[in-house]
């Protein structure tokens, strides 16, 4: 597929997708979310693709929030379905993929970039980065999972004055927060991400992609997430995977899991 608003990498198991609309700091117009969706589709159901990178192009953004330019005309109804739509079509659908998700953040992550970066299953940043929720500031407030995901990983209280400032931290503090687990200088952001994507990589991914339903699990008030984990824990037992792992390890030899 062609796409306007993207580029895509794939090298050694590891696909980077780029937001590439540098000019506008990467905003999330309609189509790039909607590109979005399509390529994370296409990578998470690639087999030659076990970690997927997401980042913006550009030293300035990795994205400056959704697309003000696209919405300023609303009304309620329409704002209801922007946000049921985003959060269904990308954000939700990211934290739900059974393909790993590093988020590199290599500038500005403000908005609806910051939801993304959270949708994700963590998050890099290289230390010039700016993080924030400036959605009161526009008399709005996060609708692609921001109130939701920002006090899940960063506590109520510094959720709340994040919303409620509409203030941008920097990387330190977010990295201080547990909002990023590392701050790397620029040129080394997609290369530490790849590091860490290639050790993720060397590892069972039928397991992996359990565990990210399990830990998933852990924030959905409609399910038991010790219940999900029994269940998860308990399938894994019938993979070639585990079967592969523990012979491996018996063995004294390295893994090679066919699920992978
Ligand atoms: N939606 C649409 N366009 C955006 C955008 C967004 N969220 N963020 C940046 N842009 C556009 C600007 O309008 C500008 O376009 P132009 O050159 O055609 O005028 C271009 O990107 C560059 O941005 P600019 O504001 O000139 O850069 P800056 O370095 O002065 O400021 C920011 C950078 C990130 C502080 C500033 O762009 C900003 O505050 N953006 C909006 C952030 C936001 O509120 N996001 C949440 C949206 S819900």
């Amino acid at each position: 597929m062609i796409y306007n608003n993207l580029h895509l990498k794939q090298n050694n198991g590891i696909t980077i997708i780029t937001i590439d609309r540098p000019k506008k700091l990467n905003a999330l117009n309609k189509e790039t979310i909607h590109e979005l969706h399509e390529a994370f589709d296409a990578a998470n159901t690639d087999d030659e693709t076990k970690v997927i990178i997401i980042t913006g192009s550009g030293e300035k953004a990795f994205v400056a929030g959704a697309d003000i330019s696209e919405f300023a005309d609303f009304e309620v109804g329409e704002g209801k379905d922007l946000a049921a739509k985003g959060q269904a079509d990308l954000f939700d659908f990211v934290a739900d993929l059974s393909t790993p998700v590093i988020a590199a953040v290599n500038g500005f992550a403000l908005g609806g970039g910051l939801e993304l970066a959270m949708a994700c299953h963590f998050r890099l940043a290289s230390d010039n980065a700016k993080l924030g929720l400036p959605e009161v500031s526009l008399g709005l407030i996060p609708g692609y999972g921001g109130t939701q995901r920002l006090p899940q990983l960063v506590g109520k209280g510094r959720a709340m004055e994040m919303i409620m400032t509409a203030g941008m931290i920097d990387a330190k503090t977010a990295c201080d927060y547990g909002l990023v687990n590392h701050v790397v200088e620029q040129e080394a952001l997609l290369p530490t991400c790849e590091k860490i994507a290639m050790k993720i990589a060397g590892n069972s991914l039928v397991a992996i992609s359990a565990a990210i339903k399990a830990v998933n699990s852990s924030f959905d008030n409609e399910v038991n997430g010790f219940d999900v984990e029994i269940q998860e824990f308990g399938n894994c037992f019938g993979t070639d995977d585990f079967k592969e792992g523990t012979t491996a390890f018996l063995a004294k030899r390295k893994a090679d899991f066919p699920g992978s």
